[in-house]
């Protein structure tokens, strides 16, 4: 596949950037759909931004602190990355909720990835809630962002056992081992023109074979 042929892709990051770091390792097969040419993070000294020039991706730091208002700060956004022609938006960790005008710009074309089995758990302190709830499997799941948090047509999602001992360290860890393998497929089905919404649900080609494992992942590598 030519540079030319990818789909020009964009990441959201506020913070460690792990999810990141797996979309852009993913992204440097030569036959993965999307190319990850920009991250914007929105904290000048997240992890993620140092990870992201050390595997050689352009950066632009825009501090949410300097803007007075969501939608100066936004429109900040959208300016940045349509001036490196985006084509796709990924949030990954990026922890800020975005004004309806943005979100109504990148309909369709902005993925969040979400560390429960949405909707259960939408939010923060998800592993602590999916405890204290005694459920029995969690998960991640990649989904199209829409105005409310944590909602929108789901595209992909991965289950783990919760084990006896687990604590919101243990299981966040386990779930972000899977995070790192679900959103580089998620992205890929989305890129490669595999998913289209109808009624507000993601529909996977048939032909697409590769979507059969995103439901059963497996532990670990
Ligand atoms: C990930 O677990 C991601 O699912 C979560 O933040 C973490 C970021 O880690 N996102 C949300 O909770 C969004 N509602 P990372 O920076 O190492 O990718």
């Amino acid at each position: 596949m030519t540079q030319k042929d990818k789909t020009n892709t964009a990441i959201l990051i506020s913070g460690t950037g792990s999810n990141m770091e797996a979309l852009i390792k993913a992204a440097q097969n030569p036959d993965y759909p999307a190319k990850i040419s920009l991250v914007i993070s929105n904290r000048p000294k997240a992890k993620g931004v140092e990870t992201a020039r050390k595997l050689g991706i352009k950066v632009e730091v825009i501090d949410h602190k300097s803007f007075e208002t969501r939608e100066a700060f936004d429109q900040t956004l959208t300016n940045c990355l349509e001036a490196h022609n985006i084509e796709l938006v990924c949030n990954a960790g990026f922890m800020r909720l975005l004004t309806k005008e943005f979100v109504t710009h990148w309909h369709n074309r902005q993925l969040n990835i979400h560390p429960s089995l949405l909707p259960a758990f939408k939010g923060l302190n998800t592993h602590e809630r999916a405890l204290q709830a005694d459920v029995k499997i969690t998960g991640c799941t990649v989904h199209f962002v829409r105005n409310d948090m944590d909602s929108g047509p789901i595209i992909a999602q991965a289950a783990i056992p919760i084990l006896p001992n687990d604590t919101a360290l243990t299981l966040k860890q386990r779930v972000l081992e899977v995070e790192h393998q679900l959103y580089p497929e998620a992205l890929k089905l989305v890129a490669s023109g595999n998913i289209r919404v109808v009624n507000e649900n993601a529909l996977i080609s048939k032909t697409y074979e590769a979507a059969a494992p995103l439901f059963s992942l497996p532990l670990s590598r």
